[in-house]
């Protein structure tokens, strides 16, 4: 419960809480040692001051007992005591307010101190009025508050406030050196999860170096498994195609009926072949440039109206959200779109394309009026070669199950997903692609 309450209350940023770690105990250390300090020495002076304007006090009032009012006032007046016979009526109480800590100290003082008190009346932080039964009258008595109370120690403060603004100047001078070996690499480590490699280089302490370079070590493995994927699938699809176009070259002077079936087969490799070099394109192909969006979304659907294809631009929504160009990659970002109507017009009879574009990613959205993928079958149709079952996919062409995992593969080196889900408006398939800006 305590847990939950500080875990909500702590700042978020490292920086913000290694300053707060760090502070904390100094600023509260210095604080109750302080306190404790400035309450210990306030009160004792205000004790000891108290104290001797008593016996003076007290030797007015004995005198006033003996010799009268008369006599009292001679000694009291230059001493700054001012002396009232008879004594006005007593006060209701003693006026102390509750921040007046030494008010406290003085007033158990004169009680301690007097045989005659009856009361007492502070006024503000300048008087004190006490009354003091003296046989057949009461007197009362009245002098500053200045007699009794220590002043504050004011410089004690002062110091304490500017040590403190300075310990605070340097630790987060530190710090922030301290961390920005971090904040670099998550910086970049970001970067890369939107498929952007920027310069790194460790720096910093012996354990955010380590980091640093398992960081850049990770990177390169990644990178070369990228391209030695590449390398091989593109190598090996073009390799197949030359014995190919032997194989139609020999089954074109083959007789027909024979011929038929075969030449399908080379039909369907050839398919396959292309689809895996578009794969291995995938993302490693074009570089990031800065692309309208909605220019581009409104181009791709055009070109498929000219093909004479149902598809059409529904809505873009957050175009205020839009502040000139996003670095994408343009001719992925197509290829992709282009995949997913495809797919809709494939198996759907038609498409419809939404754009939403957020503060910090954009959604394309296209929907069909197709039969749609039931929820448990959605990421088994993202993997590579994965066609769902052969009942659905009845006359709708052989495809070779690469569309979707393309799609995917764009929407990781953009940062972001493929997410597929139900059409709530046509009842087939709706295919969200996120991608960060
Ligand atoms: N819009 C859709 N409506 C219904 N099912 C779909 C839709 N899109 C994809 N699917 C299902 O998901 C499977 C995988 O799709 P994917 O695009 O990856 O491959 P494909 O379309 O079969 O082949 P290709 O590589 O030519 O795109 C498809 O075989 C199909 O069963
Ligand atoms: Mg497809």
């Amino acid at each position: 419960m305590m847990f939950h309450w500080l875990k909500r209350t702590m700042p978020r940023s490292l920086y913000a809480r290694a300053l707060l770690i760090l502070l904390l105990p100094v600023l509260t250390l210095q604080l109750v040692i302080s306190v404790g300090f400035i309450q210990r020495h306030f009160d004792g002076v205000t004790r000891q001051m108290t104290s001797s304007i008593a016996t003076e006090l007290r030797f007015v009032a004995d005198l006033i007992a003996t010799d009268g009012a008369q006599a009292g006032r001679a000694v009291a007046t230059p001493l700054g005591l001012d002396v009232t016979v008879p004594a006005p009526a007593l006060p209701q109480d003693t006026g102390r307010d509750w921040t007046d800590l030494s008010g406290l100290s003085v007033i158990a003082q004169l009680q301690a101190d007097l045989p005659r008190f009856e009361a007492i009346e502070l006024v503000g932080n300048d008087r004190v009025h006490v009354w003091l039964a003296v046989p057949a009258r009461a007197v009362q008595i009245s002098f500053d508050r200045d007699l009794v109370s220590a002043s504050n120690p004011h410089q004690l403060l002062v110091l304490m406030l500017i040590s403190g603004a300075l310990l605070t100047v340097i630790a987060s001078i530190f710090l922030r050196n301290q961390l920005r070996p971090i904040k670099r690499m998550a910086a970049a480590a970001e970067a890369y999860g939107k498929g952007r490699m920027v310069p790194f280089s460790p720096t910093g302490a012996t354990e955010v170096r380590a980091a640093g370079m398992a960081f850049l070590d990770m990177r390169g493995r990644i990178e070369r498994q990228t391209q030695q994927r590449t390398m091989m699938l593109s190598g090996v699809s073009h390799d197949l195609r030359t014995p190919l176009t032997r194989m139609r070259l020999g089954l074109s002077m083959m007789d027909d009926a024979e011929a038929e079936p075969l030449m399908r087969d080379v039909d369907e490799m050839q398919q396959l072949i292309d689809g895996f070099l578009d794969f291995a394109r995938g993302d490693a192909s074009d570089a990031l440039e800065p692309v309208d969006i909605v220019d581009l979304v409104a181009d791709v659907v055009g070109v498929e109206q000219r093909g004479g294809r149902a598809v059409r631009l529904h809505e873009v929504t957050g175009q205020e959200n839009l502040t000139g160009d996003i670095p994408l990659r343009g001719v992925a970002v197509r290829r992709a779109l282009g995949n997913l109507i495809g797919n809709a017009l494939r198996y759907g009879s038609c498409a419809e394309v939404s754009l939403t574009i957020m503060e910090r990613s954009i959604r394309i959205t296209v929907e069909d009026d197709g039969p749609g993928i039931p929820a448990g079958l959605r990421d088994e149709a993202m993997r590579p070669f994965s066609r769902l079952d052969p009942a659905r996919n009845q006359n709708k062409g052989s495809g070779v199950g690469l569309g979707l995992a393309i799609v995917a593969d764009i929407a990781r080196a953009h940062g972001g997903t493929l997410r597929l889900g139900d059409s709530a408006g046509w009842g087939g398939l709706q295919a969200d692609l996120v991608l960060a800006r």
